[in-house]
């Protein structure tokens, strides 16, 4: 049989770490020898010079001079646990994905919570969206829910993302602020986003300032694709429900919070875990056909918007409970490795091109993050599954791969020929019809950027509407440059004309004239010459 290549992932056996090298007592070097003393270098004399040839001291110093490695690009403040997926309703007529074959089956998960903007020592009651990321070790391979806690995102193109994100994160001539608040580069650039404007009216909601993680939900936000064992495929949208219920602090509080406790959402859910009081989630999904699909006006591949749970109600298939905190923060927090496009045979992608975008950027900043191309190696990213390929070598390997044949096709026999790929078994992507011009301009069925975000508005009480004013003058307040304040109430007025008129209020400002209200992406960029002939035959 051939072995595993990879390091399996469950924690060692007893007192065993790694490859038989048993847990002790006494003091090593990383190479095993044993210390005769881990606090004195070696020197010459009773005051003398540290000799070069003190391994002990080289040993104990190389390590440590590089403990860190770079912080996430994004999301870098996370906290995570351990968890167990169960299946409550099965359903294989929609999907073959191995979590939902069978109601009761169980399936080992890893969870990470984050924000979004700050360092990884930001506090933890910053203004943010939250991550929300699921790891799902399946038998036929790990599944990640890469989510937040808000269904929506800033963002239609990931082509965006970086322009977004350096709006976001400290301004780069000073340093500051270390967590997502009240900053100009932010405003300017949603500002003149309106496509962001959805998105920023949840952020500037009570749900941008959770009380804990355990009292937020969750989303895929992105359409997936659910593909069942005969290969047919439905659109679907994935939610995580709080069974804790939801819970935010007001800014005032949240404040306060920050100061006495910037570490208090982790402590939080580590003090839950530990005390037994298991945080769970119910897994639902909104599953929908093109033809309902086609039924809105807005694009169901437009991140910025929602499909509206009075119109097709959440159906919950499973639960979620995180059971166990993790052992060590570098080894699990830091060193997990999650990634939208880490997905099973039953799982598929749609056309969302922030999705499609999101595909390549996680693997790709996990080279640079982890350093190797073996980071699946890590116990925290290995699948529980058996894993077999042609890939070898590489920084940091150590898999015992055994066998002759490392390339594919080879006519070696048993043990030495290696894996062969299942036709049937194996994953595959859903056949689909893709034509058309390329071309760079995003539909038409993507430019309502107001509707859904007045809807939000109007689906708020009184006390949040309130909050949303608030949070909307405090934000703006900050910001020095006065026509981006003006260009953001224009972009309100547009949302509603209560909730404009309330934040100009409450910062002296007159009301300007309202922004235009559907701006066509990029309409005012001077057309290539090649769309005009395509346009224009
Ligand atoms: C983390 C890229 C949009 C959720 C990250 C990271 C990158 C990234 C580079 C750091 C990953 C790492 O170092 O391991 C992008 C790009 C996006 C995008 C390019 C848009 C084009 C989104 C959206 C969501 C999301 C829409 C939510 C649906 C997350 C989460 C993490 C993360 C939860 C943290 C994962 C963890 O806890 O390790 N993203 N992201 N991102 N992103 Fe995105």
């Amino acid at each position: 049989k051939r072995p595993s290549t990879s390091t399996p992932g469950q924690r060692g056996e007893g007192d065993e770490l790694h490859q038989g090298v048993k847990r002790g007592e006494r003091m090593t070097t990383a190479t095993g020898t044993p210390l005769g003393d881990g606090q004195n270098s070696l020197k010459v004399g009773d005051r003398g010079p540290t000799l070069l040839e003190d391994f002990a001291f080289r040993d104990k110093m190389f390590h440590f001079d590089h403990e860190r490695i770079p912080e996430r690009v994004v999301h870098a403040r996370g906290y995570s646990a351990h968890a167990t997926l169960e299946c409550l309703d099965a359903i294989p007529d929609l999907t073959r994905a191995a979590p939902f074959a069978t109601k009761g089956k169980k399936t080992e998960a890893f969870v990470r919570f984050s924000t979004v903007a700050g360092n990884l020592g930001s506090p933890d009651l910053a203004r943010d969206v939250r991550g929300f990321a699921v790891k799902m070790y399946t038998e036929d391979g790990n599944w990640d829910l890469v989510g937040n806690n808000i269904p929506v995102f800033f963002i239609q193109d990931a082509m965006k993302f970086p322009d977004l994100v350096h709006a976001v994160k400290e301004e780069q001539d000073r340093g500051w602020p270390q967590a997502a608040s009240a900053h100009d580069t932010f405003w300017d650039f949603v500002s003149l986003m309106p496509e962001s404007t959805h998105m920023l009216l949840w952020a500037m909601s009570d749900r941008a300032i959770p009380r804990s993680f355990r009292f937020m939900e969750g989303f895929g936000v992105h359409t997936y694709r659910f593909v069942n064992a005969d290969g047919e495929s439905t659109f679907v949208k994935f939610h995580w429900k709080p069974r804790q219920g939801m819970q935010s602090v007001v800014w005032n509080e949240a404040l306060k919070i920050n100061g006495a406790d910037p570490d208090f959402h982790r402590r939080d859910l580590h003090a839950a875990i530990e005390s037994g009081d298991l945080p769970q989630w119910d897994l639902g999904v909104q599953v929908f056909d093109e033809a309902f699909a086609d039924e809105f006006d807005f694009d169901v591949l437009d991140a910025t918007k929602l499909i509206p749970e009075e119109v097709l109600p959440v159906r919950v298939i499973a639960r979620l409970t995180l059971d166990r905190n993790v052992d060590n923060m570098f080894a699990e927090n830091e060193q997990v490795a999650f990634g939208t496009h880490n997905v099973i045979p039953g799982i598929d992608f749609s056309n969302d091109p922030l999705l499609q975008g999101r595909n390549f950027s996680y693997l790709d900043t996990q080279l640079k993050r982890l350093g190797s191309t073996n980071f699946t190696q890590l116990p925290v990213n290995a699948p529980r599954c058996p894993v077999a390929h042609f890939q070898r070598d590489g920084h940091m390997q150590t898999s015992l791969q055994e066998g002759r044949g490392t390339y594919e096709p080879n006519s070696l026999t048993g043990d030495d020929r290696g894996p062969r790929a299942d036709v049937v078994q194996g994953y595959q992507s859903v056949m689909r019809e893709e034509a058309g011009p390329t071309r760079r301009l995003r539909a038409e069925s993507f430019a309502d950027h107001y509707s859904q975000a007045r809807q939000f508005f109007l689906s708020q009480t009184e006390v949040e509407r309130e909050h949303i004013v608030a949070a909307f003058a405090f934000e703006l307040g900050k910001v020095e440059d006065p026509r981006i304040r003006t260009r953001m109430l224009g972009n309100l007025r547009n949302v509603h004309e209560d909730l404009a008129q309330a934040v100009a209020d409450t910062l002296a400002m007159p009301l300007p004239e309202a922004s235009e209200a559907a701006v066509p992406t990029r309409t005012d960029l001077p057309e290539s010459p090649a769309l005009s002939i395509l346009r224009n035959g």
